[in-house]
C-alpha cells in the first residue's frame, strides 16, 4: 500500500522534477549560452541581485518544455493518470518555486550556487504543488511523502551532475 503510494507520488511529479533538472543540462550546451540572459537581466533590488545569474530565460523556457513534454508521454502511457495541463502547472510551478527560492536566498546574501538547506531542496516542489492545485485536487499524501523524499532525491541527482561536471556544487 505505501509502495503504491510512493510510485503515484514519484508519477505526479516527475513533470516538476524534470522541469527542475533539464535547465541545468540545457545550461552547458555551448551554443546556447548566448541565450542564458538572466530573467532578472543583471537587475538589483537593494544592492543584490533580485534573483542572480543563475536563473535564465532559456532555463525557464527549456524547463517549462520538458516538464510538459514528459507529462505528455505520460499521459498516454497508460500507466497513472497523467495531463498536459497537469505536466504544464507543474512544470511552471517548479522554476517559478525555484525563482522564489533564489529570490529568498538573494535577500539573506547568499551568493549563487551556496548552500540553503531546505529551501534548495524544496521550493521548486512546493511551487508545483501550488500551481497545481490551481487545476487539479491535489494530495496531501503525496505533498508529505514528497517532502521527505525529494530532498534526498535531489541531493542525489546533484552530487551525479557535480560527478558529471555539469554542476560546480555538490549540491
Ligand atoms: N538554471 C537556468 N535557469 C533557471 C534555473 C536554473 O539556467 N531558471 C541553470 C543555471 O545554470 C544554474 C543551474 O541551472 O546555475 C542550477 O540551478 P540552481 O541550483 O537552481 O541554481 P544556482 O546556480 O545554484 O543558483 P541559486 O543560488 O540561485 O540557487
Ligand atoms: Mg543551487
Amino acid at each position: 500500500m505505501l509502495v503504491i503510494l510512493i510510485i503515484s507520488a514519484l508519477w505526479f511529479i516527475i513533470p516538476a522534477y524534470v522541469a527542475n533538472a533539464s535547465p541545468v543540462l540545457i545550461s552547458k550546451i555551448k551554443t546556447t549560452q548566448r541565450y542564458n540572459r538572466p530573467i532578472d537581466f543583471n537587475l538589483k533590488f537593494r544592492n543584490k541581485p533580485i534573483f542572480g545569474a543563475g536563473k535564465t530565460w532559456f532555463g525557464l523556457f527549456f524547463g517549462i518544455l520538458a516538464g510538459t513534454a514528459i507529462g505528455f508521454i505520460q499521459s498516454f502511457s497508460g500507466f497513472l493518470p497523467m495531463t498536459i495541463l497537469l505536466a504544464f502547472m507543474l512544470s511552471l510551478g517548479a522554476l517559478v518555486g525555484d525563482l522564489a527560492g533564489s529570490f529568498v536566498k538573494r535577500r539573506l546574501g547568499l551568493k549563487r550556487g551556496q548552500l540553503a538547506p531546505g529551501l534548495d531542496q524544496l521550493d521548486f516542489l512546493l511551487g508545483a504543488f501550488l500551481f497545481a492545485s490551481f487545476v487539479t485536487k491535489i494530495s496531501l499524501i503525496y505533498l508529505l511523502i514528497l517532502v521527505i523524499l525529494t530532498p534526498a532525491i535531489h541531493l542525489g541527482t546533484n552530487f551525479i551532475a557535480f560527478k558529471l561536471r555539469l554542476k560546480k556544487e555538490k549540491w
